[in-house]
């Protein structure tokens, strides 16, 4: 046929053409003499209704969901009263299954069909078919959605873009989580952060980015731990610590402005997450050592020591959750001791006990982002390392750093699949990205 091929969420005025459209039966129903399709693409769903003698040929007879099709006719206006994406329907008046396109049926395992009772580890196993369901392709469009928000705001913002090494031979995080390789016989590890190498180009590429994925063997299964996981990285030159953190607030807030100008994005948003609001800003700040206050006073214990929390703990995930859903909004933690912190932490000048640090955390799921100032200094530095048992030869090329025109710098982690968490209200990261990986799982 010649008619026009549109995507299903396409042409929405075109009512009264002819068009032709491929798609996936989503769902089917019949109606004495007539036969209705729900048909759906990566852009939308449309209903098409087979009537007359395309009702009951053969193929129409044992159409199966998730089986693809060709289908050509006309648009029209759906009957007032009645339903249907775009309030519209196409009326066939062709259609073909061209060969291999019948679906083998029985795929009640897809999202959504999915009995309430199947286990996570099977629809995880499964992931492959469960992508084509409602909730999890409508996060998955949404992830690609923010992704490209970050990336606009960063040039808004004249940042430039760069792709560190995931195969490293620096920690950057601590050596508990350090994925260890055989690099041609010698030890590699998979990158848990590109900071240390953004740094690196600030002196010669001004403000940069990067999104990478970063890894993580973590040993602990949590709403928010993935093995590897997408990092939105910035590293900024010449600023202060309230630099970063207007910097901070400024991309997230653009980042959603950006992803929600798109209708249909902030549709699958708002259906996702009816009771999404954006946030207000400025956002709360809050010292840790005014956190610590707050956990004791609301009686919060330390989940580790079983006694209330004092000042050098560490705040788990579920106390700093607590605090994050009480408190209902996004909060800026700033001022962790150095001794909780990793190696290369500036100090706070008035309180050398804190450094200069930030987590933002989110209602729902606690921590998003981790940054801090970082230090410039040559001895301080050594200091650090030694504090945390690090051999410094190896990180020769960020000790250069400190040797050559060293600067007042800072940047920040955000991790994506969390920040998606909190957007979309996904009870977990595993929900956030295409194929999951945690302690456990590396398949499908
Ligand atoms: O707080 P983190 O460990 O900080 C860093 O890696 C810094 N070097 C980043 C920087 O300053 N450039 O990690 C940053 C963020 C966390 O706030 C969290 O959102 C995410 O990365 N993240 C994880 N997300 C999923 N699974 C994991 N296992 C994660 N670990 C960290
Ligand atoms: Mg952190």
């Amino acid at each position: 046929t010649d008619a026009e091929k549109i995507k299903l969420g396409d042409g929405k005025d075109v009512k009264g053409t002819r068009v032709r459209v491929f798609g996936r039966v989503h769902r089917e129903r019949r109606q004495k003499d007539l036969m209705f399709i729900t048909l759906r693409d990566g852009y939308g769903q449309m209903q098409v209704i087979f009537s007359g003698p395309l009702a009951k040929t053969y193929d129409a007879l044992t159409l199966t969901r998730e089986t693809s099709m060709e289908i050509a006719g006309t648009l029209m206006k759906v009957p007032e009263g009645a339903h249907a994406p775009n309030s519209r329907e196409l009326h066939a008046d062709y259609f073909k299954i061209h060969a291999g396109w019948k679906a083998a049926g029985g795929e009640e395992a897809i999202t959504n069909r999915v009995s309430k009772g199947t286990e996570q580890a099977t629809l995880l196993d499964l992931r492959h078919l469960t992508l084509r369901g409602e909730t999890a392709s409508k996060v998955m469009i949404v992830r690609d959605a923010v992704e490209f928000a970050f990336n606009t705001v960063y040039k808004e913002l004249r940042m430039r873009k760069v792709s560190p090494p995931a195969l490293v031979q620096t920690q950057v995080e601590g050596g508990s989580t350090l994925f260890k390789l055989d690099y041609y016989t010698e030890e590699a590890y998979l990158t848990q952060s590109s900071q240390l190498y953004l740094e690196t180009c600030l002196p010669s590429m001004g403000d940069v980015y990067c999104i990478e994925k970063s890894f993580r063997a973590e040993k602990s299964l949590t709403r928010r731990h993935l093995a590897e996981y997408s990092h939105v990285e910035a590293e900024l030159d010449f600023i202060t610590f309230d630099d970063l953190l207007s910097h901070l607030e400024h991309v997230m807030c653009r980042v959603l402005e950006v992803t929600l100008a798109d209708p249909t994005i902030k549709q699958h948003i708002l259906d996702l997450n009816p009771g999404f609001k954006m946030p207000e800003r400025p956002f709360m700040r809050m010292k840790y050592s005014d956190a610590i206050d707050w956990l004791i006073k609301n009686e919060i214990i330390n989940e580790e020591t079983k006694e209330p929390h004092k000042f050098g703990d560490d705040i788990a995930e579920a106390a700093e959750r607590k605090m994050t859903d009480i408190i209902n909004k996004p909060i800026f933690l700033t001022h962790f001791p150095a001794e909780i912190k990793s190696f290369y932490m500036m100090r706070d000048k008035e309180d050398p006990r804190v450094t200069e640090s930030v987590d933002c955390l989110m209602p729902g799921v606690g921590e998003i982002v981790g940054g801090s100032m970082r230090i410039f200094d040559y001895d301080e530095l050594m200091a650090g390392y030694a504090r945390e048992n690090i051999d410094p030869t190896a990180y020769y090329w960020y000790t250069d750093q400190r040797k050559y025109g060293s600067s007042p710098h800072g940047g920040y982690g955000l991790g994506l699949e969390r920040f998606l968490a909190w957007l979309c209200e996904q009870h977990t990261v595993r929900d956030c990205c295409l194929y999951p990986r945690y302690f456990g799982r590396c398949k499908p």
